[in-house]
């Protein structure tokens, strides 16, 4: 059976403030669905929450990967079982290169899912990394620099979606991966993605645009509004929003709080 990431009814306060009001989606192996919604809507408050940042509180509701509640566990649980997140704003790890990092996190989802699990040679992690970094573009000395420092927008993305190539999660959420990338990059980026989705990968697209869904054709398209997501359709919904905006959402659901 496909694992699934399900949602439900989920409410999230980030300092004693409501930001999602009620979320309800299911993502299955295998489905791209896409998320858009004006700035301040909830979208990244939703994907950190999934991950379990500890700022995100979960005050109703339930999310269960696999069938297994995952509001207990650690964020580091969650991605060993296999849910990844492309952060809107990727955080340097000084100290720390870009092949020991993915190696590190090879290695404990391996562990997560065969405990006698010896780790993958060097000699393999080499070649994996060589053969996913070509892929996308990326020069091979940026293997030995630290993670995201000092790099640019652009190779941020591109560092993001080599930890999703190389990590192989069941379900992964991209916040906004398509900001700030030049219409190469872009291509480059999109087309990662697009090799990596098949039967075993589930994909979250939050974007703005309707742009990169060219590249990456999504199945659903949700629109989040004021903390729920108040319109769900198929690909043609994105292109409905880029003509018209937002404003047919605010007049149908707005109440005239939030955002
Ligand atoms: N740490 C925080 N403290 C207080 N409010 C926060 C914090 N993080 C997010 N918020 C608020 O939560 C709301 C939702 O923010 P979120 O980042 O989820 O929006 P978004 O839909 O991802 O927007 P964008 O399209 O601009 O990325 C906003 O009003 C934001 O100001
Ligand atoms: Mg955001």
């Amino acid at each position: 059976m496909a694992s699934m990431l399900e949602i439900q009814n989920v409410q999230v306060s980030i300092a004693d403030k409501d930001i999602l009001r009620g979320v309800d989606l299911k993502i299955k192996q295998g489905e791209i669905h896409a998320l858009m919604g004006p700035n301040g809507s909830g979208k990244s408050t939703l994907a950190y929450a999934l991950m379990g940042h500890p700022g995100y509180k979960v005050t109703a509701g339930q999310v269960t990967f696999k069938g297994i509640d995952v509001l207990e566990l650690s964020p580091d649980e969650r991605a060993r079982m296999g849910l990844f997140l492309a952060f809107q704003y990727p955080v340097a790890i000084p100290g720390v290169t870009v092949a020991n990092f993915l190696r590190t996190a090879i290695n404990s989802r391996r562990k997560a899912e065969d405990p006698k699990d010896r780790g993958i040679s060097i000699r393999k992690f080499r070649s994996l990394l060589r053969e996913k970094m070509a892929s996308l573009d990326m020069p091979e000395d940026v293997a030995g620099r630290y993670l995201n420092d000092g790099f640019s927008g652009g190779e941020k993305k591109r560092a993001e979606i080599l930890q999703l190539a190389t990590l192989e999660p069941d379900i992964a959420i991209l916040d906004e991966t398509d900001s700030g990338l030049d219409i190469d990059a872009l291509k480059i980026v999109a087309g990662g993605v697009n090799q990596l989705v098949g039967p075993d990968l589930g994909v979250l697209v939050i974007t703005h645009y309707q742009r990169v869904l060219r590249y990456i054709q999504p199945d659903r398209v949700h629109v989040m509004f004021e903390g729920r997501i108040v319109e769900s359709g198929g690909a043609d919904l994105a292109h409905q929003l880029e003509e018209r905006g937002y404003e047919w959402v605010r007049a149908a659901h707005g109440n005239g709080v939030g955002a």
